[in-house]
């Protein structure tokens, strides 16, 4: 299927899985981020079959540098080739991860900024811009067990993660009478990524739960994250093939429930 595919924090971890999968798979790209893929990333994607493949550099922390330009890269491309649009919205940020009392207020503002007002606003730029398109247009927020359970020291990753939770099951419930649309938000389980590592470093007297997280690494509980991708992409198969859940609009997905 023709597919145009938007994924934001596509540079590393799970975003960079999702990018090469979706370059795999034949879709045109557009990839959101911070810093450049780089040369090797690009020469695979010069050598692949990938129709279209641009790469929009945003900090997601400063309104002023994504502000539109979802919408204006949208709008420079013939939608029409395409027979399905997916957007992924990925980037995020852990910090801050301390006890209420200790929150530095600029990490919250960027927190709250990166994980939930830019996926808001790109969520909003994509509805609008796709309006008139007739294919699918599935949106997937990259959501987290923090979403659904509280976590200490993790009030404002917990509270950003439930809150575009939320966000997405509003958007589902607007969107209940047309049948090509999808929203899913996806928790993809812990992974070995730069997220996890960071987590690791955060001293026990500010994250009382990190011994856990060590334990994860220790006893290679963590999944890669090219795995994660592997089981979303079987389930997006057979979302279209019409093999499962083709009638519900919003989808709360969890990797352990994936094959
Ligand atoms: N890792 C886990 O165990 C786990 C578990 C559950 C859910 N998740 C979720 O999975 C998603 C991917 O996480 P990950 O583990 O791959 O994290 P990661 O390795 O820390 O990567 C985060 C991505 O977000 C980008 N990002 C952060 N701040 C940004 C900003 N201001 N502007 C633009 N991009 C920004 C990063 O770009 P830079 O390189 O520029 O910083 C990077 O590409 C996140 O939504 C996370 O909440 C992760």
């Amino acid at each position: 299927m023709k597919t145009l595919t938007l994924i934001t924090g596509s540079n590393r971890g799970l975003g960079f899985s999702l990018l090469e999968w979706a370059q795999s798979q034949g879709h045109s790209v557009l990839s959101f981020s911070r810093r450049s893929l780089g040369e090797r990333f690009r020469q695979q994607i010069s050598d692949s079959s990938a129709p279209i493949f641009q790469e929009v550099l945003v900090d997601f922390s400063k309104p002023e540098s994504y502000s539109g330009k979802l919408a204006k890269t949208l709008q420079a491309l013939d939608l029409n080739q395409f027979e399905r649009l997916i957007l992924f919205n990925n980037a995020a940020v852990i910090e801050p991860v301390s006890p209420i009392g200790e929150l530095s207020p600029e990490l919250v503002a960027t927190a709250i900024q990166v994980n939930l007002t830019a996926p808001i606003h790109l969520c909003q730029e994509f509805v609008k811009s796709t309006k008139s398109f007739q294919g699918k247009v599935w949106i997937i927020n990259i959501s987290s067990g923090a979403a659904y359970r509280p976590i200490p020291s993790w009030s404002i990753y917990c509270s950003t993660k439930a809150g575009l939770k939320m966000f997405t099951d509003s958007l589902a419930m607007e969107f209940r009478n047309l049948p090509h649309w999808r929203f899913l938000n996806f928790s993809p389980g812990i992974m070995d990524t730069g997220m996890q590592a960071q987590i690791r470093e955060i001293p026990e007297t500010q994250f009382p739960l990190v011994g856990q997280f060590k334990d994860y690494y220790s006893q290679a509980k963590l999944s890669m994250p090219e795995k994660v991708v592997a089981k979303l992409s079987r389930y997006i198969e057979k979302i279209d093939s019409g093999k499962t859940l083709t009638s519900e609009l919003k989808i709360d997905l969890d990797v352990s429930d994936l094959a």
